[in-house]
């Protein structure tokens, strides 16, 4: 990937790129010249989101806001980005919900809540923006997490939704695939400066304890998920589909669960 501005010219879409680990995403593309749009639920964070990713450029951003489990809102999203940025070739669905409790503390109410902010949320943004990208080179990446592989304590609810998300990823890669449509996943480790971390890693102590279990002895950065991301949208990538691909220092090979 010699080419500094190899994204220039493509029109990218992610959900709760406003913050964490899909800013940093949507940072490096924009970085490499694509045009993005970012959207959460929070309307000013999104414009505060695309002002910073915009500044930094050379590709331009807009910032919107939209709740992923409201379908008719995701289709408006989708028709405002195109109006916005010109014709979709890159959507990220990264919006995600978690908090950490045992599975007789997650009322019913919780276990959807999480379920359907990651994988309905993941499904609407796809569904709706495939209209948009049924072209041959787009390519749809989902963020998905080791708890779509591991079974983790305190994450059923998590761990049931990723899964959900992994298995989407597959067969929609396999619906897709005729039209020249690439469908992937990422799955990050614990990444600095995310609410996840601040959630599942609260004190310094289950910090280090974590950090102790990871091949690679430490957390790991958005913009390194954010160049995994580029490398998977890009056409270096032209062969690859239906991948759930992780960068997560390789916290799966050991012991994947965090502390508790
Ligand atoms: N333990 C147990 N239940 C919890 C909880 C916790 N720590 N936090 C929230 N819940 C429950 C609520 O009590 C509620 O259930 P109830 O109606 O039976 O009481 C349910 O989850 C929904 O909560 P609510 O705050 O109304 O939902 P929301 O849609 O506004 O928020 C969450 C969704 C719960 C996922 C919220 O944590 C969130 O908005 N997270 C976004 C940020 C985030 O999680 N980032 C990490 C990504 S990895």
């Amino acid at each position: 990937m010699s080419n500094d501005n190899f994204l220039a010219g493509k029109h990218v879409l992610i959900s709760g790129g406003t913050s964490g680990i899909n800013l940093g995403i949507a940072k490096v593309l924009a970085g490499l010249g694509a045009d993005v749009a970012v959207f959460g639920r929070d309307a000013d964070k999104a414009a505060r989101a695309a002002a910073e990713i915009g500044a930094a450029g050379p590709g331009k951003a807009i910032g919107l806001a939209a709740d992923v489990r409201d379908e008719v809102a995701i289709g408006r999203i989708v028709t405002d980005t195109v109006e916005a940025l010109g014709p979709l070739d890159i959507v990220i669905a990264g919006a995600a919900g978690n908090f950490p409790a045992p599975v007789t503390k997650i009322s019913p109410n919780g276990f959807k809540a999480v379920v359907d902010i990651d994988l309905l949320g993941t499904y609407n943004l796809f569904w709706k923006a495939y209209e948009h990208l049924n072209k041959p080179g787009a390519s749809l990446i989902a963020i998905s997490a080791p708890q779509g592989s591991v079974a983790m304590p305190f994450q059923a609810h998590v761990c049931a939704a990723k899964a959900g998300i992994n298995m989407l990823i597959q067969c929609l890669a396999l619906e897709w695939g005729a039209a020249g449509v690439r469908v992937n996943g990422i799955s990050p480790g614990p990444i600095n400066g995310t609410e996840g971390v601040a959630r599942l890693a609260p004190t310094e102590a289950i910090r280090k304890a974590w950090t102790d279990r990871i091949a690679m002895k430490r957390f790991g950065e958005a913009e390194e998920i954010g160049q995994l991301t580029a490398f998977l949208c890009s056409d270096q990538a032209a062969y690859i589909t239906g991948t759930i691909g992780p960068s997560d220092g390789g916290m799966e090979v050991g012991d994947a669960t965090p502390p508790h």
